[in-house]
């Protein structure tokens, strides 16, 4: 705990921040990725840093807003018995330049008063693009505690994309930028502490960036927030990303690393905590270097159970793909008259329940996809997939619904799938009945929904990762395919008492 003396700018810093807010708009705030740290959660992160050997401690902050992180981290210092601070920040927003002057007085204030030197260099400047690690005669830093702006830029022609593209490449959004630079500031065993979206962990788009990371630095604790709203300070709802605190120490060798996890910020240091070894978390097997969250020991367990899989999903044989219809683009092909001969049944999520994928030409959602020129680009060969949707809201219970597509459903020789739903199969051959419903019961099982979980953050659910995942052997599917093609109510109880003694799953399976 901070003793009394160093609360007392705590208000006065929290009050500089929202004083910033209130006076700019949601829209121009947008822009920039301005989406502040609330003061709990700014002392979490600096109660994470572990007391810096250095004689004068050097803190690094990128997008400092008004300055918060920067005052819990100098403050944690001051705490710790670092007397001498020196803290280099930029800041992209002039707007935001003279509260964070101010900010920062306080702090010099406070350091003076428990006879410390706190000292600072503002840079309203691009961080990205300034790459202060290129400059030979600036020391590196002992800590970064960041919360970097966040927004989606284009690979091909953003100046972020070149900026970067000797530590990695490959990057879809800027707060992975942001973490890459900072990276490449610190010194050996320098501390990196970053809020950030979760999506860096897993999928395609931040590969290279995570490669990167991984092998810069140790990831040694990582903080999961189960709830995702109420982590900023934002009065924009839309802020619904699932986020994570994570802990990078520079050089280090990956030994185990800790998970807290807590619902949301008002329970934070109260958080449920773990610690596994590396192995268990990042999935090394691949070059994609996963990174899984278990949120508790009962997911954990799920992670080991996963070790014994014989293959992943591609090694076992199945693609998966991405449906090929994208209605918006293939609009002259679509047409609600259904049942008519020049046209397919065209599935849309709807259609995908579990363990059956149904088109019966009588739903108001239900269209066809017509055999006009040019449809091969679209439909696939009629045959037997599952279907898995690719999308699930974010209060649904479950991530994964799958279901089965008959060939015999449909006398037809084509089929259309929409994008909004990935289709299944065997890459070499074609997938029978039995085969398919141990598939559609495998991902409709609560197991491999706790699984996908701990992979993604993400109410999507990419091919990538799937692809990815470690997988039963066939002989597993079909044995579990036999029971499943005859079971009359599809609930997930039914199913996982298919799925679970196939898998050796004992316990009945705890709701999160
Ligand atoms: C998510 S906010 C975090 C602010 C502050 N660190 C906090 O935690 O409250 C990100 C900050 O980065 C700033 N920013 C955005 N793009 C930037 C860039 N390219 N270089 C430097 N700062 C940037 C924004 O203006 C914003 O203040």
């Amino acid at each position: 705990m901070y003793q009394q003396s160093l609360i007392e700018p705590k208000d006065d810093i929290a009050g500089l921040q929202s004083a910033f807010l209130n006076k700019k708009t949601l829209n121009a705030r947008k822009v920039l990725g301005q989406f502040f740290t609330r003061s709990v959660i700014s002392d979490y992160m600096a109660s994470l840093i572990e007391k810096p050997k250095s004689r004068t401690v050097r803190i690094l902050d990128a997008g400092a807003g008004t300055g918060i992180l920067t005052a819990s981290s100098a403050l944690r210092c001051l705490e710790l018995g670092c007397k001498t601070v020196h803290a280099v920040l930029y800041e992209l927003d002039n707007e935001a330049i003279p509260h964070l002057e101010q900010t920062l007085k306080i702090i010099e204030n406070t350091f003076s008063r428990q006879y410390g030197i706190f000292t600072y260099d503002i840079y309203c400047e691009d961080f990205v693009l300034a790459r202060p690690d290129k400059d030979e005669n600036r020391p590196s830093f002992d800590l970064s505690v960041i919360n970097p702006p966040y927004f989606k830029y284009r690979l091909k022609d953003s100046p972020y994309a070149k900026a970067v593209a000797d530590l990695y490449q490959g990057d879809p959004n800027i707060y992975a930028s942001f973490m890459a630079v900072v990276m490449a500031c610190m010194k050996e065993h320098g501390q990196m502490l970053t809020i950030t979206p979760r999506s860096f962990t897993n999928g395609l788009y931040f590969k290279k960036f995570r490669s990167y990371l991984l092998t810069e630095a140790a990831l040694d604790l990582i903080h999961i927030f189960k709830h995702r709203d109420k982590v900023f300070k934002s009065d924009d709802s839309t802020v619904l990303q699932e986020n994570i605190i994570c802990r990078f120490i520079k050089g280090k060798p990956q030994e185990a690393i800790t998970v807290r996890s807590s619902d949301s910020d008002i329970n934070i240091n109260n958080a449920n905590q773990q610690q596994y070894s590396a192995k268990l978390i990042i999935d090394s097997s691949n070059e994609q270097r996963i990174i899984r969250i278990p949120e508790s020991a009962y997911e954990a367990n799920i992670l080991r159970q996963v070790e014994v899989f014989p293959t992943t999903f591609s090694g076992a044989g199945y693609f998966i793909s991405t449906g090929r219809v994208v209605e918006h683009r293939t609009r002259q092909y679509i047409t609600e008259e259904t049942n008519t001969s020049h046209s397919v049944p065209l599935y849309r999520p709807h259609n995908v329940t579990s363990l059956t994928a149904l088109w019966t030409g009588k739903h108001k959602k239900e269209v066809s996809f017509m055999l006009n020129k040019g449809h091969e680009k679209h439909t696939i060969k009629n045959a037997t997939y599952v279907l898995l949707k690719r999308f699930s809201s974010k209060d649904e219970q479950r991530r994964l619904v799958a279901g089965v597509h008959l060939e015999d459903a449909h006398d037809c020789k084509f089929i259309g799938f929409g994008n909004k739903t990935n289709y299944m199969g065997l890459s070499e051959e074609l997938l029978t009945k039995v085969e398919a419903y141990g598939l559609a019961a495998i991902f409709n099982s609560s197991f491999m929904d706790q699984y996908f979980r701990c992979i993604s953050g993400n109410t999507q659910v990419n091919a990538t990762e799937i692809r990815v995942m470690k997988f039963p052997s066939r002989e597993q599917v079909k044995e579990i395919g036999q029971q499943a093609q005859n079971l009359k109510t599809t609930t997930t109880s039914n199913i996982d008492r298919i799925v679970n003694p196939v898998f050796g799953v004992l316990s009945t399976i705890q709701k999160r």
